[in-house]
């Protein structure tokens, strides 16, 4: 019979446990993973002890609070902490999302933050996302036309500027990617959610005049129909939108277009 075992060093070990200084009675335990590079040991889960009633509503200031009050070494990624950037996806209770519109009061028992999964990782929370910007770079995401004469804005009807919509405001958070079971296992060729709902929105907006290629640039049993539309890529996405659809949209497209 096959035996499957992790690593040795990739088994998780139990880390230090940082007790609560305040005396605080209204306590909540937040287990994060750590791992450091250069440190050569295996990654480790450290238990805080936090005084929730100084702690502002969110996760991330959870983590704001360990790092400035408790424990400095921990890293993590964040910068606007208004849901607008993207920088601070993690998973939270067993679920992607993001640290700085995730409340803590949604997560039942102890808090448990890990990096977003299956992602390679740089360094505690921080997941390695140079291949997901690389996939998202192969798809050319920025506006393509072929007038050498364009001086002008180029007009847009108002049903033309809505097939934007639940499109443009995709944040690159790659919640939906890190939920994909078929980025899981393909990840190095399948675009993933993210990278396939950007890609949609630049074929279906009327500016651009490079739609076919776009279209058979992603019309690859790989790139595209890796997809097997299990939708946890739609339940992850913390803006509310659905990649998903849109994925079922360019293989529609694909389907009339004659490529
Ligand atoms: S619908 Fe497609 S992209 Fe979304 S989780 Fe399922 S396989 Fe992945
Ligand atoms: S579709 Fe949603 S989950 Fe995916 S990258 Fe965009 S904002 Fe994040
Ligand atoms: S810090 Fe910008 S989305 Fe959370």
């Amino acid at each position: 019979m096959v035996q499957i075992n992790l690593p040795k060093n990739s088994q998780v070990k139990k880390g230090k446990y940082f007790k609560d200084k305040t005396g605080s009675k209204n306590l909540r335990k937040v287990n994060v993973y750590r791992w450091d590079p250069s440190a050569g040991e295996n990654p480790r889960i450290d238990t805080y002890e936090v005084d929730m009633d100084n702690c502002p509503s969110k996760v991330l200031d959870i983590l704001n609070k360990i790092k400035n009050e408790i424990d400095p070494t921990i890293a993590y990624r964040r910068s606007c902490a208004h849901g607008v950037c993207g920088s601070c996806a993690m998973n939270m209770g067993g679920k992607n999302g993001l640290a700085c519109t995730t409340p803590h009061a949604e997560i039942e028992g102890d808090i448990d933050i890990y990096p977003l999964p299956h992602l390679k990782v740089k360094k505690d929370l921080i997941g390695d996302l140079d291949g997901l910007y690389k996939q998202y770079q192969s798809i050319e995401p920025w506006l393509k036309s072929n007038s050498e004469s364009v001086t002008q804005e180029i007009i847009q009807s108002k049903e033309d500027r809505a097939k934007l919509d639940g499109a443009y405001e995709c944040i690159m958070c790659a919640c939906c990617s890190t939920s994909c079971p078929s980025y899981w296992w393909n990840g190095d060729k399948y675009l993933g959610p993210a990278v396939l709902l950007q890609a949609y929105r630049w074929i279906v907006d009327s500016r651009d005049e490079e739609r076919q290629s776009r279209l058979k640039k992603v019309a690859d049993e790989l790139k595209l129909y890796r997809c097997h539309t299990i939708l946890n890529c739609t339940s992850a996405c913390p803006k509310g939108l659905n990649p998903a659809k849109a994925i079922a949209e360019i293989k529609k497209m694909l389907a009339t277009a004659n490529i």
